[in-house]
């Protein structure tokens, strides 16, 4: 049974709950996220409770970390379904402040950037993206201290930038990573599929198609580049209409080419209509 889920909206009341519960001796799991939350996030809460005592989720659309051009004033924002789904999962609390909570009157000069890995493949395209995303995780695993934050590895940069800052950073959290959860047709569960239209929809698989194929046909022996243009053109044959990335890289530095005799990662970002789509597969 649950013992219903309680929010938060500062970071002092935040601290507090926290603090009591770490003079309790128990373990503290943190999910961080930006709502409009589905079976992706529930999974990252649900893990974060298989190894957890409490758990803390988090919901702030982090304007830091959208271009100018890009979605924030229409990101979905559906804070009553999100709480109500993250009770029903059994999460314990739910952080979510204000930007004025969580960046000040006077706003925050200070960044945390990840230089080399935060300025390639999606860092090259959404340039300051992975100073918004380092930033404000710093600043929620300061706020919140927990033992243990979870992350997915639909965003696979994202993780490995956590990875690093937390290291460099001597955070005393540990970060997880947590597989991506995917339709029934391979489509990874994301906010920003809600943008698809019906027809869009159906053709959105094709990105998972596409990499898992690549990736195969990498272990195959096929040559990286040669792999790029055939993935390229069969995304633009399905209608995706403008692709940023579709390569592969070492797994634990996506800085490098990829080598053999190393874990891989085929990372793929293109656009399909309105939404801007990413995903990646081993
Ligand atoms: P958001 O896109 O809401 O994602 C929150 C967390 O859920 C991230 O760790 C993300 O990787 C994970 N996630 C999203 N879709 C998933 C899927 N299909 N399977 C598994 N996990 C999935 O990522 C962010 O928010 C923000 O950048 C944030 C880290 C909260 C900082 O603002």
């Amino acid at each position: 049974m649950t013992e219903g889920l309680v929010t938060v909206r500062t970071i002092a009341d935040l601290r507090e709950t926290v603090s009591a519960w770490r003079a309790s001796g128990l373990r503290i799991g943190l999910v961080p996220t930006m709502g409009a939350l589905h079976e992706g996030h529930i999974t990252l809460v649900k893990t974060a409770l298989s190894k957890c005592d409490r758990v803390i989720a988090t919901i702030f659309v982090n304007p830091k970390q959208f271009g100018e051009n890009e979605d924030f004033g229409t990101y979905p924002r559906t804070e009553v379904e999100d709480a109500a789904k993250l009770e029903a999962a059994g999460g314990h609390l739910l952080f979510a402040p204000n930007v004025v909570e969580m960046y000040g009157k006077d706003g925050c000069v200070s960044n945390v950037t990840v230089a080399g890995l935060g300025n390639v493949i999606e860092g090259e395209f959404r340039p300051g993206f992975f100073d918004g995303v380092a930033t404000v995780v710093t600043k929620l695993l300061l706020q919140a201290l927990p033992d243990v934050a979870f992350f997915g590895e639909k965003d696979f940069q994202q993780l490995n930038v956590i990875q690093r800052f937390v290291t460099d950073l001597n955070i005393p959290c540990e970060i997880e990573g947590v597989p991506t959860v995917r339709e029934t047709d391979g489509l990874a569960l994301s906010s920003r599929n809600a943008y698809l239209t019906p027809e869009e929809r159906k053709t959105a698989p094709r990105l998972y198609q596409v990499i898992s194929e690549f990736s195969k046909r990498f272990d195959n022996g096929e040559n990286a580049a040669s792999l790029s243009n055939w993935a390229t053109k069969q995304l633009l044959e399905a209608g995706f209409h403008k692709i940023d990335y579709v390569l592969v890289k070492n797994a634990d530095d996506l800085t490098s080419e990829a080598e053999s005799g190393k874990p891989k990662r085929v990372l793929v970002a293109a656009f399909l209509g309105k939404a801007r789509l990413i995903d990646n597969v081993a």
